[in-house]
């Protein structure tokens, strides 16, 4: 399918968005390993987290989703998971696949994780080597890509690891690992990630301690089934938050989004660059701090992003790459060449669309300099990645002319029902079959 933007003019209004992502996948595997029943209310039912969801179903979990958001997981239990007789596809993917390496880690039958075919070319090398010095068994293909097969029955310890990049994947893993490993795992982090993982294992009684950017995890302890209220994603809110922003004149609330301070660098460079965003109605639920998020129209100014806020930011570069194209001047982003790893190479993806759309854009291996201007019509293709159809779709509502993006299947996989949120706040955007 592709997408079809015409100029549009985006009105006041109020909206919800659907459930975080990794918060979704998270909740999923915790409850699957944690004793007794987790609720998770506010599920995201797109296809990443549905591959997860199948393959906890197919490791013995018993998971009863009574509506699209609600779901009731009857934990088996830390040592409960069963082989699954089958390969795991986690789909597209990346946090499916690296977060279920470090659970099956350390199992006692062997597993085999496979992907569609971005997933296929993406590292694993960099969950392979700390797992391995667990002394799980992993193999991969040759270039340490998926499938990858995990050996059962080898026995975890616990490890010191300096994370090499800054990667909540990654962590994650360990930490799930070192949920199986004997002894305190620990780790320590280049630069702050999103913590999701380490809230969760708090709020199921994990012995887990925190100092900065340095973590450790105590092995061989159960945990406890809770209810999970999962926020709306600011990830896809990101993309209203751009559509009002670089609109004419709109004034749009988006309802009960997470605010975890790991993943608002996108709002913080957004207002550096001159956004008006407000939160309200602060408040914590389950854990993770929630906000209603006003966005009104603005002028944009173009800036220095800080690198320092790569890793609180980092699915949302292709959204602040069409917030600097739209605004005035330069914005000069670098420290970001792990976006060239993500479900396409976004800074090459970003760059090409940009380009196409008429905007001047010069190209670095791990970063790039936009240059402000208008948007032309044209075509447009996604990469076959979701957050690059979402923002070139973005830019195509203040373009000059009609916009199509091509291949935008993957949309569904974090934010379904985006056409539908954008129709709401009033973009002139429609599904079109691929001709
Ligand atoms: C995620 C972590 C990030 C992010 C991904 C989701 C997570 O990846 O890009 O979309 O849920 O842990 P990295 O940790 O590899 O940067």
């Amino acid at each position: 399918m592709n997408f079809l933007i015409n100029p549009s003019r985006i009105y006041d209004s109020k909206l919800t968005v659907p459930g975080d992502k990794s918060v979704s996948h998270r909740a999923l595997m915790l409850g699957g390993i944690a004793k007794g029943c987790t609720r998770i209310r506010g599920f995201l039912a797109g296809q990443d987290c549905l591959s997860t969801m199948s393959s906890m179903k197919s490791l013995g979990v018993k998971i009863d989703m009574p509506t699209q958001t609600d779901m009731l997981i009857q934990g088996v239990g830390l040592y409960g998971l069963s082989d699954p007789k089958i390969d795991l596809d986690l789909g597209n993917s990346g946090t499916g696949m690296r977060l279920i390496a470090g659970l099956l880690a350390g199992q006692d039958f062997s597993s085999r994780l496979t992907g569609d075919v971005s997933l296929s070319g993406r590292p694993m090398g960099r969950i392979i080597k700390p797992l391995s010095k667990m002394g799980a068994k992993i193999t991969s293909d040759i270039d340490e890509t998926p499938p990858l097969q995990i050996l059962g029955k080898s026995k975890l310890r616990a490890i010191h690891y300096d994370l090499p990049i800054a990667s909540a994947q990654v962590k994650s893993a360990i930490l799930l690992a070192g949920l199986y490993a004997e002894g305190i795992t620990t780790l320590t982090e280049p630069a702050v990630t999103r913590d999701h993982t380490e809230r969760m294992l708090i709020s199921m009684g994990a012995r887990l301690s925190i100092s900065g950017k340095k973590l450790s995890i105590e092995g061989k302890h159960e945990l406890n089934g809770c209810d999970i209220a999962v926020p709306s994603d600011l990830s896809s809110a990101s993309f209203i938050i751009l559509a009002v922003l670089i609109s004419k004149k709109a004034d749009v609330l988006i309802e009960n989004v997470g605010i975890n301070p790991t993943r608002i660098g996108v709002i913080d460079i957004l207002r550096s660059m001159g956004a008006n965003i407000t939160l309200e109605n602060e408040q914590q639920k389950s854990g993770e701090p929630v906000a209603d998020i006003r966005v009104k129209s603005s002028k944009l100014v173009g800036s220095v992003i800080d690198p320092s806020l790569v890793s609180l930011a980092i699915d949302e570069f292709p959204v602040l790459f069409v917030a600097a194209a739209f605004s005035e001047g330069k914005t000069t982003f670098s420290g970001i060449g792990e976006l060239r790893v993500k479900e396409s190479d976004r800074i090459a993806a970003m760059s090409e669309g940009l380009k196409k759309l008429g905007i001047r854009v010069d190209e670095y291996p791990d970063g790039a300099i936009i240059y402000g201007g208008e948007f032309s019509g044209g075509e447009v293709h996604s990469k076959g990645d979701h957050r690059i159809a979402m923002s070139l779709a973005v830019a195509g509502t203040i373009a000059n002319d009609q916009v199509i993006i091509k291949d935008i299947d993957s949309v569904d996989t974090s934010f379904p029902g985006f056409c539908e949120c954008m129709t709401e706040i009033g973009a002139d955007i429609q599904r079109i079959e691929a001709s």
